[in-house]
């Protein structure tokens, strides 16, 4: 609309008008908002902005490509995708408990996207200039909650093994901070973002890692992917998945039950379907989505992934259930 195209336009400005020629840094985790964020300060400043992607290797079929490709096709920007499987996977081994797999998800995501970070200012700085900003999708609920402050960040030099332990501050850069989640969406389009970013769901930080109840191991992993991207494309295909908050698809990976297949016993996994109906995530309603709909995943699933022999639907609203199962 008209009057996203001047917030557009005015953020582009003040953005500029705040980072000049210097450098800024931006992490992008998949969601809506920090790619927007980017995409508004690629605009102002091009390539003196670097964005840092971390992939830590629990993301759905399809989103960390989507990344890699969509949103550099769209902005140009200059992307780093940390390639960070291995180690979150090897930091969760024998990990069951949700709290501790958050945990270490949170702790993981912290030490990559530093190091990530401490390696573009080196680089930086062997040419000469400096990275002093950093790049955050806040938006104004945010701002509201966080007691409206806006400031600065550090990041501890952990690794300067010989060299002095080295404190790196950037000054925020928030250009969503006046903005509500539609209007977010809004700008991203008016930048050129593709529906699948501008329209995501809410999809949690740690990612299929709280979606396995369980230990996370990449067998696991690979088998909610599947069950979660048959849900995800028989939903669109209903048309539902706009309409749905978000639909979550769980991996009981210590459940097993007895079932039966061509001429076999099956011995396989439950998933769960967690269809929500929200407005804010506070509360949310269990969706009645059409039993043809459900019928088509669970056939999907039963048939296409191998493990799972039982699909079942979680029929409880919120209180007193959460949205995600850990
Ligand atoms: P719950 O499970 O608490 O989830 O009802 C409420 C909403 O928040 C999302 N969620 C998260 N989002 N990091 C996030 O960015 C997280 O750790 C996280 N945990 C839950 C969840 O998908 C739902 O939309």
């Amino acid at each position: 609309s008209w009057t996203m195209a001047n917030v557009v336009e005015e953020q582009v400005a003040a953005v500029r008008a705040q980072i000049g020629d210097r450098r800024a840094i931006c992490g992008l985790s998949g969601g809506v908002d920090s790619a927007v964020a980017a995409a508004l300060v690629q605009q102002a400043i091009g390539d003196r902005l670097t964005c840092v992607y971390v992939d830590h290797g629990l993301m759905r079929e399809g989103e960390t490509e989507q990344i890699e490709r969509d949103f550099v096709a769209v902005t140009g920007a200059d992307l780093r995708v940390v390639d960070a499987g291995e180690q979150f996977l090897g930091a969760l081994a024998g990990v069951s408990d949700p709290e501790q797999k958050r945990k270490i998800i949170g702790r993981e995501f912290i030490r990559v996207f530093e190091q990530a970070a401490l390696d573009v200012v080196a680089e930086a700085e062997e040419h000469g200039e400096t990275v002093d900003f950093l790049v955050q999708g806040t938006l104004y609920p945010d701002v509201v909650e966080s007691g409206g402050g806006t400031g600065t960040a550090n990041i501890k030099s952990h690794h300067n093994v010989g060299g002095l332990p080295e404190d790196l501050t950037f000054t925020l850069v928030e250009p969503l901070r006046t903005l509500f989640k539609d209007e977010v969406r809004e700008v991203g389009r008016q930048l050129g973002l593709p529906d699948t970013l501008v329209q995501r769901q809410p999809f949690p930080g740690p990612g299929l890692g709280i979606r396995i109840v369980g230990e996370v191991t990449r067998e696991r992993l690979d088998v909610l992917r599947q069950a979660d991207a048959i849900a995800r494309e028989e939903l669109s295909a209903a048309g539902l998945d706009t309409e749905i908050w978000q639909c979550p698809v769980v991996l009981l990976a210590d459940v097993r039950s007895v079932g039966v297949q061509g001429d076999g016993r099956t011995y396989g996994h439950p998933v769960v379907l967690r269809p929500v109906s929200s407005e804010d995530a506070m509360t949310a309603d269990w969706t009645r989505l059409p039993y043809d709909v459900l019928a088509r995943i669970s056939t999907r699933i039963t048939n296409e992934v191998a493990e799972v022999n039982r699909v079942v639907l979680d029929v409880t609203s919120k209180p007193p259930g959460t949205i995600e199962w850990e």
